[in-house]
């Protein structure tokens, strides 16, 4: 009887456990100073699925980039112009190999088999944004992919449609009922009829007014009593709905960036929470410049109930890990992809097109952030300037070499 007891309660424990989502052993990594609260929980079972989930796909070897240039052998070639006919092919061998369906794995998903300088596929015009915007994001988001860098793979992984994007959430049709009102929010499913982001009640369309707009995220008041703070509780949990999908789509606790003792200072923050600004304003320039332009491009079965596209969030790229692929760069390999090539010796061979779009994405990308920066700080103005965490306990490194897979302790899995 007693031993049936016991095996109830572990049995009742179990099911309680499970209940949790996560079971122990769940490591713990100190990142900042003791009785700072600033650690990481890892859970190393996960660790491992996710470092299987995350490999690096099939990349080309390097191409010659001598020889005559893609643009004066075809007859149609705008963005890649500055590439040699090698290096061209190589892209189109990967860009096939990383976005078309399993069952398509050849030039036809994006070409006309008769004529491949016809435009008439929507993939192939979709592609082409694409190959813009890639270029755009390695030559001008640096203050975010570093020189690490994107390439298709890193969004696509081989299919045509990303794991993860998102849609304007039409709401559960209670938005606004006279009792019972649900405001985007206190609900177990959305709208879409998926789950809200963590399980919570908080809003769950975080994306369209911070990452298509730009409503303001800084909610807290510089001081401790009321000075003159009007935002609302309400505006709070939408700040919070954003925070909890940007954690869940980096694989880390809110520490990974605040000091939650003081979630806006930035001189508490770690380095990474200003990275994570710049990845804002990225993620909504992308879906602004490139996503919504091609709303009448995508068939209507690409498309979301509302109509819309389906566009970029932190997850589309990180997929669960802090960084894409832990940190391993596939765009290093492909200097293709990395923007448009220093001009050809001949000057009446310079690639006029490829260098005209590089040359506004330069213009407008890097210094929207940077004049943006002040402005945006305004409830506790401290600008996000890459020096600015530098007060913080720890260096980046230390937190990257924390959670990378290898350090975790194999022996409790
Ligand atoms: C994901 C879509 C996609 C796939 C798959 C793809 N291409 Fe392309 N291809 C494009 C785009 C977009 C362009 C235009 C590039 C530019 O404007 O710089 C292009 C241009 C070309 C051109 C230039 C044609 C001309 O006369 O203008 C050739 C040749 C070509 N591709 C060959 C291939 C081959 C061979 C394959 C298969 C190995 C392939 N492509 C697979 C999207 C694709
Ligand atoms: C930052 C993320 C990201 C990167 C990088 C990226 N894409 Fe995409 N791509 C998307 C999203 C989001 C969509 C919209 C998904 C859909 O089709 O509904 C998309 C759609 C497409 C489609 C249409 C697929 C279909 O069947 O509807 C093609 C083709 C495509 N991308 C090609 C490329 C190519 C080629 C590259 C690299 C040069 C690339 N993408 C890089 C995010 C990305
Ligand atoms: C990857 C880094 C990152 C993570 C993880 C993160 N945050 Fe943030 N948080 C930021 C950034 C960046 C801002 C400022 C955004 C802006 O101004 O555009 C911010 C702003 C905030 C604010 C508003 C501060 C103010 O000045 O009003 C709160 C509150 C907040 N975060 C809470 C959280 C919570 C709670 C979590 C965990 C669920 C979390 N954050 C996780 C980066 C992060
Ligand atoms: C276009 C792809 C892409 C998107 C979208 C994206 N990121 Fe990133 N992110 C990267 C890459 C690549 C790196 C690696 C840069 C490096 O090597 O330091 C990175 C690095 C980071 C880091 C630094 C991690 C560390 O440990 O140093 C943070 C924090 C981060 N991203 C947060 C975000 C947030 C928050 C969002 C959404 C608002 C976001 N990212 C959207 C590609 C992306």
């Amino acid at each position: 009887m007693k031993i049936y007891m016991r095996l109830m309660a572990a049995i009742a424990t179990l099911g309680i456990l499970a209940g949790c989502g996560e079971r122990p052993p769940i490591e713990t990594k100190q990142i900042g100073y003791r009785g700072t609260g600033m650690e990481q929980n890892i859970n190393p079972r996960r660790q491992e699925m996710l470092k299987a989930m995350n490999q690096p796909g099939a990349m080309e070897a390097p191409a010659d980039p001598s020889g005559p240039l893609a643009k004066d052998i075809y007859q149609n070639v705008q963005v890649l112009s500055d590439l040699s006919v090698g290096e061209f092919t190589r892209v189109m061998l990967s860009m096939t190999e990383w976005v078309a369906p399993a069952d398509q794995k050849n030039c036809t998903y994006c070409h006309n088999g008769e004529n491949y300088a016809d435009e008439s596929k929507y993939t192939y015009q979709v592609a082409r944004s694409m190959l813009k915007m890639t270029r755009d994001i390695n030559t001008n988001w640096k203050s975010h992919v570093k020189d690490t860098g994107v390439t298709c793979h890193t969004c696509h992984r081989g299919g045509p449609v990303p794991s993860y994007v998102w849609y304007a959430d039409p709401g559960s049709g209670r938005e606004n009922a006279f009792v019972g009102t649900r405001a985007g929010q206190n609900s177990a499913i959305t709208g879409l009829g998926v789950t809200t982001i963590g399980h919570s009640s908080l809003p769950y369309d975080p994306y369209s007014p911070f990452l298509l707009g730009d409503l303001n995220i800084r909610v807290e008041g510089p001081t401790a009593l009321p000075t003159g703070n009007r935002n609302s509780t309400k505006q709070a949990e939408w700040t919070y709905s954003l925070m909890v999908h940007m954690s869940n789509s980096l694989g880390v606790n809110c520490t990974y960036c605040h000091n939650t003792r003081a979630w806006s200072d930035w001189q508490q923050s770690t380095p990474q929470r200003t990275v994570a600004w710049h990845g804002i304003r990225m993620a909504r320039g992308l879906n602004n410049k490139y996503l919504v332009p091609l709303t009448d491009v995508f068939p209507a079965n690409r498309k979301g109930p509302q109509g819309d596209v389906a566009k970029i969030n932190c997850q589309t790229c990180h997929q669960g890990v802090y960084k894409p692929y832990f940190g391993e760069s596939m765009a290093k390999a492909y200097p293709e992809l990395q923007g448009v090539k220093s001009a050809p010796v001949d000057p009446s061979a310079m690639p006029v097109e490829g260098a005209a779009a590089a040359g506004d994405a330069a213009a407008a990308a890097p210094a929207a952030p940077a004049a943006a920066a002040p402005a945006a700080g305004a409830p506790v103005a401290k600008v996000p300037a890459k020096d600015v965490p530098k007060a913080t306990p720890r260096s980046g490194n230390t937190a990257i070499a924390a959670l990378t897979p290898t350090n975790v302790d194999r022996g409790r899995l």
